[in-house]
């Protein structure tokens, strides 16, 4: 390597964080529908401030833009931080192919909403923003949890405590639910036998 290349890669910019969400002044939009407050289910959770109705845009997920590289990096050191200490352990949520957003900030309180088995919102991308929309009417004051549509893989890393009726006790899509119950059979087997 030349001396010039070496110059090149030291007068590299880096590059402005892009967040998404935020307007011109940098300011996070108010979102009437939610508060933040302790949760039965971890830590603290996010709460319907009034009477929601029905197929409605509850609250956006902010956050910076990230390239898949950077977000694996920042959700390993989160899990990590997560094994010693009440935080969670999955802030960042996939935005397409190649860009998550890392929602993991005071001012994205979207970030709260804990996960359910049996979720009052859904998580839908719209036009490139993340929304979360709700699935029936909401009464004041119920936790606002979505499912977070965990694949089966990790399934052992996220023990789910939503406490619904009908709870598979992982943090694990729906889709994979029958998949979950099997194999959680199989090592009950292995362990008896
Ligand atoms: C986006 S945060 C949700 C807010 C979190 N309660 C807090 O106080 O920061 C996601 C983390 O919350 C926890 N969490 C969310 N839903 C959960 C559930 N149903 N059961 C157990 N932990 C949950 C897990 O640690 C997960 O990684
Ligand atoms: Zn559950």
């Amino acid at each position: 390597m030349g001396k010039d290349s070496k110059k090149k890669k030291s007068s590299k910019k880096k590059k402005a964080p892009v967040y998404l969400g935020l307007d011109k002044n940098g300011e996070p939009p108010e979102f009437p529908y939610v508060r933040a407050s302790s949760s039965s289910i971890h830590n603290r959770g996010l709460f319907a401030a009034t009477d929601i109705p029905e197929d409605d845009y509850v609250i956006q997920y902010l956050g910076e833009i990230i390239k898949k590289k950077e977000s694996t990096q920042r959700a390993n050191a989160q899990h990590d931080l997560s094994q010693t200490e009440d935080v969670g352990s999955v802030y960042i949520f996939e935005l397409d192919d190649k860009t998550d957003i890392d929602g993991n900030f005071d001012w994205n309180i979207a970030r709260l909403a804990n996960h359910s088995c049996s979720p009052n919102c859904e998580a839908q991308n719209v036009e490139g923003e993340i929304w979360l929309v709700s699935l029936r009417e909401i009464e004041e004051g119920e936790e606002i949890t979505f499912d977070y549509g965990y694949a089966l893989e990790h399934w052992e890393d996220h023990p789910c405590l939503c406490g619904s009726d009908n709870c598979v006790g992982h943090i694990v899509r729906k889709e994979d639910w029958n998949k979950l119950e099997k194999l959680k059979k199989r090592r009950k087997k292995k362990k008896v036998s």
